[in-house]
């Protein structure tokens, strides 16, 4: 029904692909507003450990934005609003580079540049291993996410490495999860949203499995 309205198929065409990289890129210029009232010498919301708040803030980030671009396919098989498909690619990739800041905060803010310290941190904490896991499955990702690649592998290999994209999902709310010693709010929150996206998947996934062997004695 949602697909015949004219207003919203003239919003996907010329609104939705520029409001989208705007949304994407808000948190950004909000830590970046921050960064700047604190070197101003102002009062800011990053509270007195900076370097904590700024690599939790882009890790959440990265987190919620890969979660947004699993919802866009349900959300299209729902609504059957085919042009928010549009915006998949470029949410996916801004939750790549969120994750990469998170790395980079990280590695500057907290660990001062220490190769070592980052070793050490990786083989000693799971919980970093599965974020360092996670991230690295995130490149071929990134990597791929443009019009060439798709041209140059083909749909069917393109769609077959950006499968990986449920590895590494599942990876970044294993790292989440466990890094807190509590269930708090925020990361059970993050992996439910995550059970549900891929439990629609499951479900849409084995209905057109049982539907094929019945069409065929159709
Ligand atoms: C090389 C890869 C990564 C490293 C070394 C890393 C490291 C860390 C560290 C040290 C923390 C903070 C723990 C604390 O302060 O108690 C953290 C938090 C977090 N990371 Fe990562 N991370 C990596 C990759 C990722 C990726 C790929 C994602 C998501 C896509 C992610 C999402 C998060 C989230 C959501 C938090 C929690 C922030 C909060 O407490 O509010 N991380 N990470």
């Amino acid at each position: 029904m949602m697909a015949h309205n004219a207003y919203l198929r003239a919003f996907g065409k010329h609104w939705l692909k520029p409001l989208t990289l705007a949304a994407l890129i808000a948190p950004f210029a909000w830590l970046a507003y921050q960064w700047g009232l604190m070197l101003g010498g102002l009062p800011n919301d990053m509270g007195w450990n900076v370097g904590q708040w700024t690599h939790r803030y882009l890790g959440d980030t990265a987190i919620r934005v890969l979660l947004v671009s699993l919802a866009i396919s349900p959300i299209r098989d729902i609504t059957k609003w085919a042009p928010i498909a549009l915006i998949r690619r470029r949410v996916g990739l801004a939750a790549f580079f969120y994750a990469l800041l998170h790395l980079i905060a990280y590695f500057w803010l907290d660990r001062n540049w220490s190769i070592p310290g980052l070793i050490e941190d990786v083989t000693l904490r799971t919980y970093i291993m599965l974020g360092m896991a996670a991230l690295t499955l995130m490149i071929p990702l990134a990597v791929t996410s443009n019009n060439t690649s798709i041209r140059k592998l083909g749909r069917k290999v393109w769609d077959r490495i950006h499968w990986l994209v449920f590895p590494a999902a599942i990876l970044a709310i294993g790292h989440n999860l466990l890094m807190v010693k509590s269930i708090e709010g925020d990361p059970t929150i993050h992996a439910v949203i995550l059970a549900l996206l891929l439990g629609w998947r499951l479900v849409r996934w084995t209905m057109g499995k049982l539907k094929k062997p019945a069409e065929a004695t159709a």
